[in-house]
């Protein structure tokens, strides 16, 4: 029970690594708003966890529906900003409009679910967990849009970091640079490629341990960095990528 009595939101928490960190925060003992665009599967997940979770449609890149969400919570002490999405192609490939979504929901999503949360934070203090990739430093020139998305969410992290500790809140903002992890992204991405089998081997040559990632791999990392336990870690990358990055 590292997370007992903790208040906290996992966006994109209806599905992948969002979902392992919701049932596993639950198992902690925390309470979890589950903030997701996919009603169907959020609302499926909070009646099978009952009273400890709730689900609560959100859009991480619409103010308004940031600001709805919030109006009905009294305390947060966790925030895990993971809602994203994976844009394929290379600089001659992605339009605008491709490379904008693509900002919009990986890096302004964070921003803005950052910007609404701290103000239930600061007066008790509280950890922020951005989720990042190993594409966030390790640049592939066919996720531009993607590369250019995730290293903004480390740099960003660093910021809040340091304001929220000059500010004396007492909270800390993390990110997690998972490696290619099983989830249903991955679908998503494949089906975007000529040839979803080569790039699928090509993606676990590229992870030194000889596997894809788990899901829960990611989760245990996000508890930690929940929990009281990180109290002294601001402004850090937690690559969790079976050496991917390397
Ligand atoms: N799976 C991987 O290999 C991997 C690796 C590195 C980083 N990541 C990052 O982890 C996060 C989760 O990825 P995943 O693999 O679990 O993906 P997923 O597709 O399984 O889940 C993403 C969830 O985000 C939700 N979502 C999408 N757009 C949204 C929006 N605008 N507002 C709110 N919710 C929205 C989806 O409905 C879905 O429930 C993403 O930020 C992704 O970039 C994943």
């Amino acid at each position: 029970m590292r997370l007992q009595g903790k208040h906290t939101l996992v966006t994109g928490g209806a599905s992948g690594l969002g979902e392992a960190m919701v049932r596993r925060f639950v198992a902690e003992g925390a309470s979890v708003i589950i903030a997701d665009i996919d009603a169907a599967a959020g609302q499926a997940l909070a009646d099978e966890l009952g009273e400890a979770s709730r689900f609560a449609r959100l859009d991480v890149t619409s103010e308004a529906d940031w600001q709805s969400v919030l109006r009905t919570v009294d305390r947060l002490d966790v925030v895990v900003n993971n809602a994203g999405i994976t844009t394929f192609g290379s600089i001659e490939d992605v339009t605008l409009d491709q490379f904008r979504h693509e900002m919009d929901i990986d890096a302004i999503g964070v921003f803005l679910g950052c910007k609404f949360t701290i103000p239930l934070m600061k007066a008790h203090g509280g950890s922020l967990i951005n989720i990042s990739s190993m594409c966030g430093v390790r640049a592939q020139p066919d996720l531009l849009a993607y590369n250019a998305a995730k290293a903004a969410v480390i740099h960003m992290t660093k910021s809040i970091a340091l304001h929220c500790a000059r500010q004396g809140y007492g909270i800390r903002c993390n990110t997690i640079l998972p490696g290619l992890i099983v989830t249903p992204i991955q679908d998503k991405v494949l089906a975007q490629t000529d040839d979803p089998k080569a790039v699928y081997d090509g993606w676990v040559a590229g992870h030194p341990i000889g596997r894809l990632g788990k899901p829960e791999e990611i989760a245990a990392m996000a508890v930690y960095l929940a929990s009281d336990e990180s109290a002294f870690t601001t402004g850090a990358e937690f690559r969790v990528d079976g050496g991917s990055s390397l």
